[in-house]
């Protein structure tokens, strides 16, 4: 592995919740040493039929924070994600803390203002985010350390973050007998997939992994929560030593067979935008449908 600075004798206290309309965990991430913590991926509740906006999600993890005396210090989207909306502006105005995402995010602002034929008043720069990470960059959350791993494959711009023991791999990895997120979104590619899941695998053996999402396959309770041997030894698209070529096979035989997400059109519009829902040129909030476009 590379020089990332893992450090497994830090453990800081994670708490999940689950968000049974997106099948989305967010996650607070506390520094065992003090007050301070992080949200990672959060969710706006959104009816897309009414376009009707709500919060009560974010307000659950908002009660948390509040309730426990923490301290909000990082916003973390792990990706752009094409299947819920975040709640990171909504977060951030109650409790404070700056938001973050990869670099890449200019990449996938220069895909999406394409198809949703923005204008030049949205920026492809990333500078809607307080913080832009490049692979290795580190941060701090009270006196915990943590690192960004540049994992692109499901988009260009997955990032997997470390706090000690804990790792949050957004949609690089699903659980054991989930498997692993498709490559097929624009910018996505499989292959690549694979190599960022090879760096996770490449932590140590008990670090704690984080989903971002999960199904229940085959009828089981929702999970969240595994770790890189159990990955290793189980993952059914990559456990076991599946080679890159078995791995991109499987990924696009299946790929071809799924549906759009059917939240992709309002969540890539307003997660582009750090969380922002786009106006339109009378400042109403407005979002759009690109016929044929996707
Ligand atoms: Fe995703």
């Amino acid at each position: 592995m590379s020089n990332y600075p893992v450090k497994m004798d830090v453990k800081p206290d994670v708490k999940a919740f689950f968000d049974p309309a997106t099948n989305t965990i967010s996650y607070v991430v506390k520094d065992p040493e003090s007050a301070a913590c992080a949200v990672i991926d959060s969710v706006m509740d959104i009816d897309y039929a009414a376009g009707r906006i709500t919060y009560d999600h974010a307000d659950e993890i908002i009660n948390y924070i509040s309730a426990n005396d923490l301290k909000l210090e990082w916003i973390i989207e792990t990706h752009v994600h094409a299947d819920h909306l975040s709640a990171a502006p909504y977060i951030q105005q109650k409790l404070g803390g700056k938001v973050g995402i990869g670099e890449k995010i200019m990449v996938v602002q220069d895909t999406f203002g394409k198809i949703f034929n923005e204008g030049t008043e949205f920026q492809r720069d990333g500078s809607q985010f307080d913080a832009l990470f490049k692979d290795g960059d580190t941060y701090m959350v009270g006196n915990l350390q943590a690192f960004a791993m540049y994992t692109p494959g499901h988009t260009p711009a997955c990032m997997t973050h470390v706090f000690g023991d804990a790792a949050f791999v957004g949609d690089t990895l699903f659980m054991p007998d989930g498997g692993s997120a498709r490559a097929d979104f624009p910018g996505g590619d499989a292959g690549t997939l694979y190599d960022s899941i090879q760096k996770v695998l490449a932590l140590p053996d008990d670090m704690r992994l984080f989903m971002c999402h999960d199904y229940g396959p085959n009828g089981r309770d929702i999970q969240w929560e595994t770790t890189v041997a159990e990955e290793k030894a189980h993952n059914i698209h990559v456990g076991g030593g599946r080679t890159k070529e078995e791995f991109v096979r499987m990924r696009k035989e299946r790929d071809a067979t799924l549906a759009m997400p059917k939240l992709i059109i309002p969540s890539l519009q307003v997660n582009m935008r750090a969380g922002e829902i786009p106006k339109d040129k009378d400042g109403r909030p407005m979002l759009k449908v690109p016929v044929n476009g996707l």
